[in-house]
């Protein structure tokens, strides 16, 4: 089939690639000229495992291009998938401008070339948005029986993007029309036969609540598992084993309840804000989502008062932090609990050595006066205490030998509870760990 995709994000992106490699035609779309350049050669703008291979192997066969200009998109093709981003509001609200001047961009398109056209919703929206769309739609010309607007929430996470998208745990496709569903089921009928995912056909409304439903509950666990480890840590407990016991109850589950410095992303602080603004506008009590907001700012304070507690004076003190990104596996840094506590130690005249595998270009832009370094040995350096942000593999794997070798004085934080403590403790480290 023929496909657009209006938005070259992560979603947009990783939907783009994966369908072409299903076989469709993809047109994508992104108002970012540079990008779409780098797109065209074959380079990835996101750093996202397999993404580049998949995105080459579809450029040379022909199957997906990119171009700047919404309106040959639109004609060319049936189904058009909206991605692009929907930023946070200083109130909480979701800004739906982009998703509205795009929408018009379509309509204007449309109504000059009376193809039927399905409109996809693929950016985390609040519920009730495919009903502005469609008026939207309609206010700038295109005629009612000629689209549908269906909403197609992405569950992919970053850092394991092509595989969630292709072989997902569930497929969820809000529709209003027999018509749409047909299609759409028609566009994902080689994922379906392929990996006999479960497919949920829902009203529009209900996979708009889906999305923000399932990464809120997401952000909930870990808010719990950060609220255990809290517990754990003041009465001598260990929150990873009790956490595990408690995940073992098939209807709790063991994902997701890793404690440790608290959740970041361009998604969960987002999407449970959005939520909660519209619970706000419902007149719902949405304080549930306010206590998951306060222990996630918990989790990344308490790892520094920790800090400031066994370092005592930190003014002028070295110290190396290890993990930028807001989780192992990408160069995202957004909302990122490692620049947080990076700032606090920095406001009180600590001086960093930093190391990320992937996000130090990132981090620079943000936080550009502290040391950056390109090996972790380096960053660590004479340090007066370790600190362990992210959970990248390549950090866990560090020899706790040459560690010490290398620091001043071997103390370390561990946020993400990637050393094991008695290795540490054993080798001569003062080690804290996140919950034990
Ligand atoms: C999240 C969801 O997991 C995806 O399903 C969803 O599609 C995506 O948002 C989105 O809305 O686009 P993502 O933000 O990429 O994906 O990252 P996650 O893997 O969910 O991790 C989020 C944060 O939670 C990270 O900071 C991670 O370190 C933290 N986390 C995760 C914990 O602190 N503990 C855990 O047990 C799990």
């Amino acid at each position: 089939m023929k496909v657009a995709i209006i938005g070259t994000g992560y979603v947009g992106l990783t939907t783009g690639v994966c369908l072409a490699d299903l076989g469709h035609h993809v047109i994508c779309v992104d108002n970012d000229l540079e990008k779409i350049e780098k797109l065209k050669r074959g380079e990835s703008p996101i750093y996202e495992i397999g993404m580049e291979d998949l995105l080459r192997k579809n450029l040379k066969e022909g199957r997906i291009v990119f171009m700047n200009e919404i309106a040959s998109a639109v004609k060319e093709s049936e189904i058009i998938f909206v991605c692009v981003n929907t930023p946070p509001k200083k109130d909480g609200h979701a800004d739906l401008k982009y998703v509205e001047q795009v929408t018009k961009e379509i309509a204007l398109t449309q109504c000059n070339h009376g193809d039927y056209k399905i409109i996809v919703d693929k950016s985390t929206v609040p519920v009730k948005t495919a009903e502005k769309v469609k008026e939207t739609l309609a206010r700038y010309g295109a005629k009612e029986a000629m689209f549908d607007v269906v909403s197609n929430p992405e569950f992919l996470k970053e850092g394991t993007a092509i595989k969630d998208t292709l072989e997902p745990d569930r497929l969820v496709i809000g529709v209003d029309s027999e018509k749409a569903k047909e299609k759409m089921l028609e566009l994902y009928k080689p994922l379906i036969d392929k990996t006999h995912v479960p497919v949920k056909i829902v009203p529009v409304r209900s996979a708009e609540i889906i999305k923000h439903g399932a990464n809120t509950f997401l952000a909930l666990k870990i808010s719990f598992a950060n609220l255990i480890a809290f517990m754990c840590e003041d009465v001598g407990a260990n929150a990873l084993e009790t956490l595990e016991a408690i995940g073992l109850d098939a209807r709790i589950g063991s994902q997701f309840l890793k404690p440790g410095i608290g959740f970041g992303g361009g998604c969960f602080p987002k999407d449970i804000a959005a939520l909660k603004k519209t619970l706000e506008i419902l007149g719902i009590d949405g304080s549930l989502i306010d206590s998951i907001e306060r222990i996630n700012e918990t989790a990344w304070q308490r790892f520094v008062k920790k800090v400031e507690k066994e370092l005592w004076v930190l003014d002028g003190k070295l110290i190396a932090v290890l993990g930028l990104a807001f989780k192992s596996g990408t160069d995202d840094i957004r909302n990122s609990p490692a620049l947080k506590v990076i700032e606090v130690l920095k406001a009180n005249g600590a001086r960093i050595r930093a190391y990320d595998p992937q996000a130090i270009e990132n981090a620079r832009k943000v936080i550009p006066d502290i040391q950056y370094c390109s090996d972790p040995y380096d960053a660590m350096k004479d340090s007066e205490a370790l600190l362990v942000c992210t959970e990248w593999e390549e950090i866990k794997t560090l020899d706790p030998k040459k560690i010490k070798e290398t620091m001043a004085v071997p103390i370390v934080f561990d946020g993400r509870n990637v050393f094991d403590p008695q290795k540490m403790k054993k080798a001569g480290f003062t080690y804290f760990g996140s919950g034990r």
